[in-house]
Formats: C-alpha cells, structure tokens, sequence
C-alpha cells in the first residue's frame, strides 16, 4: 500500500505517493525525475547518489523515501543559479575534476557540505571528506583541485558568491 510523502526538493514543496520500500534515490530519479542523482551501486559504498538533507550529504540509496518526510532535499539540479553554476560545479569544469561524469553529482554535493563545515581545507580534509566517494576514471589529483578552487573561489566562507544555493537546508 502506498504513502504519502511530503518533503522539499530543491525549493519545490512536493507530496507524493509511493511504495514504502521505495529508496529516496530511486524517488528522486522516477518520481521527481532529477536523474542527475545517480546510481552507481545500490550497496552504499559509491556516494554517487550524494544529496543534502536538511544541508548534511547523505547517500540516498540508503534512506527510504518516506524518511525523508518534511526534510529539505537538494540535489545537483539546485545548485546553479540559472545559467550560472555553483562554485564548485565551475570548478570542477575549469580544473578537469571530471572524466566520465558518472560520480560527479556525488563529489560536488557532498564537497558543498564538506565546504559548508570547512570553508578552507586542507588537501588531507579534502580527502578524508570524499572519502565515501569513489571515481573510477579521473584519478583523485583533480577532484582534489577542484575543491580547493571551489574554496578559494568562495572566499574562504563555504557559501556561493554567485547567489546559487548552497548546503544548509538551502531553498
Ligand atoms: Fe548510493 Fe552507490 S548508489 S552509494
Ligand atoms: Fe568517471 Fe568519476 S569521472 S567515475
């Protein structure tokens, strides 16, 4: 039997039904068709199905949708500000941060939460707060980069000069 769920994804109140089994990844791809959130193994070991729930990176294949009642969801689609790009989306782009792009909605989210808590850190912090993000192609060398160019760029506060939304339960 279905549930009802009522929560906000990217400033957008929504309120749906679904099956109580059904994960937040799974809603957030097929029913709030956001497909920048991806899958990559459904074992919670990738993070690239990384959102901010009420401004903390969580791994949405390991929550239920109905969890997420009343939360504040965002996802990579909320982060640009119209054509202009988050920070570390554009950070990313100028500093090769990305082959493939599978995992890249997962590094960038969970790196505006890093930055969110450490608006200046350090190579070894960078690391240790990716680190339940795994690339296979790119190498970690310029995800790493990227992070930094994103804090550098943020003036060292964690939040977007660009008026984009950022992290803490941001609308
Ligand atoms: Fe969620 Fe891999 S799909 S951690
Ligand atoms: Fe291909 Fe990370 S860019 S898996």
């Amino acid at each position: 039997m279905k549930r009802k769920v009522a929560l906000t994804v990217n400033g957008t109140r929504r309120e749906d039904e679904v099956e109580p089994r059904q994960l937040l990844v799974h809603y957030l791809r097929d029913t709030a068709g956001l497909t920048g959130t991806h899958i990559g193994c459904d074992t919670s070991q990738c993070g690239a199905c990384t959102v901010l729930i009420d401004g903390k990176a969580v791994k949405s294949c390991t929550m239920f949708a109905v969890q997420a009642q009343d939360a504040n969801v965002q996802t990579i689609e909320g982060l640009a500000n119209g054509d202009q790009l988050h920070p570390l989306q554009q950070a990313f782009w100028d500093n090769h941060g990305l082959q493939c792009g599978y995992c890249t909605p997962g590094f960038i989210m969970a790196g505006v939460y890093l930055l969110s808590q450490n608006p200046n850190p350090t190579d070894d912090e960078i690391r240790k707060g990716l680190e339940g993000n795994l690339c296979r192609c790119t190498g970690y060398v310029n995800i790493i980069k990227s992070v930094k160019a994103a804090a550098a760029a943020m003036g060292g506060t964690g939040a977007a000069t660009s008026g984009a939304t950022v992290a803490a339960g941001g609308e």
